[in-house]
């Protein structure tokens, strides 16, 4: 899913990180051998590099919230291990900002505690940052797919089902579109065989099925690849157990309309 925080196309969140994260550990690298070689100009190197990570941690973690909350798919394990990422972020910030307050001044000399609280300020951004790789590598968080004749994703939020999500020709062969109609998140995309509608919430561990492959009536989950008929939401190939969502589309005039699932329920049963 691509970033809601990106400069030139390109996700901030992952290039700000690299500042806590080499500042921190050089601050700790500094610490250690300055206080082993009572060198006062790598003590104050230490203490420079700990408060920068920490100005560094808190302007990271602006884009950071930002593709949370706007790029993650909500109700999947991406958002689940994002919060948790977040969780170890802030941590791991509010321990850095001890041991600088603990210190007090450039060339105070860490003690041990400070030192031992440092290192677990380290682990805690490691594990954090294990888990931010996870984010981007297998979910795929801040990637800008394009499959053939599917240009840039296209996203709209519409009020209700009464209006129309798009018009038919914004969508060629292949190509998704994302409508957010309140809480609710609807694919649509355009097959040979028509216009099919259905919820961009994969049924295994909630990926964001408008991000991945239409291939004919086929959607291809981008994460572990379970694949749906979008014609009727049935599960082709899993890990997937559970169909998904499978929405009626009408057309008028050109317009694209949603129909709830329950509604064409009610309809089918008329
Ligand atoms: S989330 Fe695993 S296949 Fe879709």
């Amino acid at each position: 899913m691509r970033s809601k925080a990106s400069f030139a196309a390109h996700p901030i969140h992952p290039m700000l990180v690299a500042l806590p994260i080499g500042l921190w550990i050089g601050s700790f690298v500094f610490d250690l051998i300055g206080t082993a070689k009572s060198a006062p100009l790598l003590i104050a190197a230490g203490f420079s590099s700990l408060v920068a990570g920490c100005v560094g941690a808190a302007l990271a973690a602006i884009p950071g919230v930002i593709d949370l909350f706007g790029a993650v798919p909500p109700k999947s394990s991406a958002r689940q291990r994002g919060l948790i990422h977040g969780g170890l972020n802030v941590i791991a910030l509010i321990v850095f900002v001890i041991v600088a307050a603990r210190r007090g001044g450039t060339f105070a000399v860490p003690d041990g505690l400070s030192l031992a609280l440092s290192f677990v300020g380290l682990c805690t951004i490691g594990v954090s940052g294990w888990l931010g790789g996870s984010l981007v590598f297998n979910n795929q968080i801040g990637v800008d797919r394009r499959y053939a004749n599917s240009t840039t994703l296209k996203i709209r939020e519409i009020a209700d089902f009464a209006h129309p999500a798009c018009h038919q020709s914004e969508l060629s062969d292949g190509q998704l579109m994302l409508i957010m109609i309140g809480d609710e998140r609807v694919a649509i995309g355009r097959a040979a065989a028509g216009i099919f509608a259905f919820a961009d919430l994969c049924t295994h561990r909630g990926g964001p099925l408008c991000d991945g492959a239409l291939v004919g009536t086929t959607v291809q989950c981008p994460w572990h690849g379970s694949q749906f008929d979008v014609r009727t939401g049935r599960v082709i190939a899993g890990p997937a157990q559970e169909p998904i969502k499978a929405y009626g589309v009408e057309l008028r005039n050109g317009a694209v309309y949603l129909v709830h699932p329950a509604v064409e329920d009610l309809r089918r049963a008329a």
